[in-house]
């Protein structure tokens, strides 16, 4: 367990913004996690927890509390038959790892969210999902630290309540209550079929891809979201920086007549895709206040020169206003904000 103090969350976070925290913990082995939990109860500190910082947004005031960094490695195949396999993987584990070791052994099911940035715990956080995949679709269980009774339990895929980026782990009175050890994922010995999703496919007709390997399917969408989407390792971002917009079937009745591209599920349901919405108040490739509204993916903010949490507080708040203004629809933020808490 390695701990530090007055550390920048700037340093921490793909979006680079926020002032010191108190103390970060590097959590290593799995009893270092009640002993950072403890050494925050001894210093009367409120607790974070964060992964790779890729969907995080912290204050300028910082954070007077215990950042607790997952750092737990390893990914085992736990079970196997004809047409399955059941893997491990710790938290702390770059998602993408996992991704690239699964689509290495020829599984299918998480080949589509390849290259998401961030660590493989806070993977069902968030539900992630892209091209058509959701974590939802593979997960079994997550073993997590629970904080409220102490001690390590076992969460089935049911009780994590999974919805579009929406879950027990980040909504609700549960939210950051559990820490995250280990997931585990049901993968299977195929290959997908077409169709696939509208930009995966509209990519496997311009280049007559025919093999659809976990190996290709990985290959087509990192080339996808490169030539879309900001690296973070290189440019400052938290990806997606608003959800898409979700609508009951009233709402979506309503909206119809008014020009917006939908998306209908069979229930008649809707999606509206926000970056569209975004575009069309000419926001696209605008900066204000260091803040760039990529022009490839309008969905995704990019902190160019920000000074400080102010200038994309302003950003967001001209982007929301706009859409608002124009559309009557109140975009949500996706990436989750720490608490403010000025470091004393
Ligand atoms: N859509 C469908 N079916 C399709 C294609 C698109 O329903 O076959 C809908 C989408 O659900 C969305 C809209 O059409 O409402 C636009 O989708 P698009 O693929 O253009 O991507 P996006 O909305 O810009 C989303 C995710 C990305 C993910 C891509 C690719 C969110 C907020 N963002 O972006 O995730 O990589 O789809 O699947 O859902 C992230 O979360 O950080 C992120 C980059």
């Amino acid at each position: 367990m390695r701990i530090r103090e007055n550390v920048l969350i700037s340093s921490l976070t793909t979006m680079r913004l926020g002032g010191q925290a108190r103390y970060v913990i590097e959590i290593e082995t799995i009893d270092d996690i009640a002993k950072a939990y403890n050494f925050a109860k001894e210093h009367n500190l409120p607790t974070w927890i964060m992964g790779g910082g890729a969907n995080t947004l912290s204050h300028d005031e910082g954070f007077n509390g215990v950042i607790l960094l997952n750092k737990l490695k390893g990914i085992q195949n736990i079970a196997q038959n004809d047409c399955a396999v059941t893997i491990r993987s710790m938290g702390g584990e770059k998602w993408d790892d996992l991704v690239q070791y699964t689509c290495d052994l020829g599984y299918s099911g998480i080949e589509a969210l390849s290259l998401i940035p961030g660590t493989v715990g806070a993977a069902p956080v968030q539900n992630i999902g892209a091209y058509g995949q959701e974590l939802a679709q593979v997960i079994k269980n997550v073993e997590a630290y629970d904080t409220q009774e102490g001690k390590i339990i076992t969460l089935q895929k049911s009780e994590m309540k999974l919805g579009y980026r929406n879950t027990r782990f980040n909504h609700g009175k549960d939210a950051g209550r559990f820490f995250i050890i280990a997931i585990t994922i049901v993968l299977q010995k195929k290959t997908l079929q077409p169709p696939f999703y509208n930009s995966l496919q509209r990519y496997i007709d311009q280049h007559q891809e025919t093999d659809f390997s976990p190996q290709n399917i990985r290959r087509m969408v990192i080339e996808i979201r490169n030539s879309k989407l900001p690296d973070p390792d290189y440019i400052a971002s938290a990806g997606s920086f608003f959800k898409n917009v979700r609508l009951s079937k009233d709402e979506a009745d309503k909206l119809t007549d008014q020009g917006i591209p939908m998306w209908r599920n069979e229930d008649g349901t809707g999606k509206i895709n926000s970056g569209w919405l975004i575009e069309q108040c000419g926001l696209s490739g605008k900066k204000m206040r260091g803040i760039r509204v990529s022009d490839k993916a309008s969905l995704v903010l990019i902190n160019e020169d920000a000074k400080s949490y102010a200038d994309l507080d302003a950003a967001r708040a001209e982007i929301i206003g706009a859409v608002a203004e124009k559309f009557g629809i109140v975009l949500e933020q996706e990436p989750v904000e720490m608490p403010k808490g000025a470091k004393s």
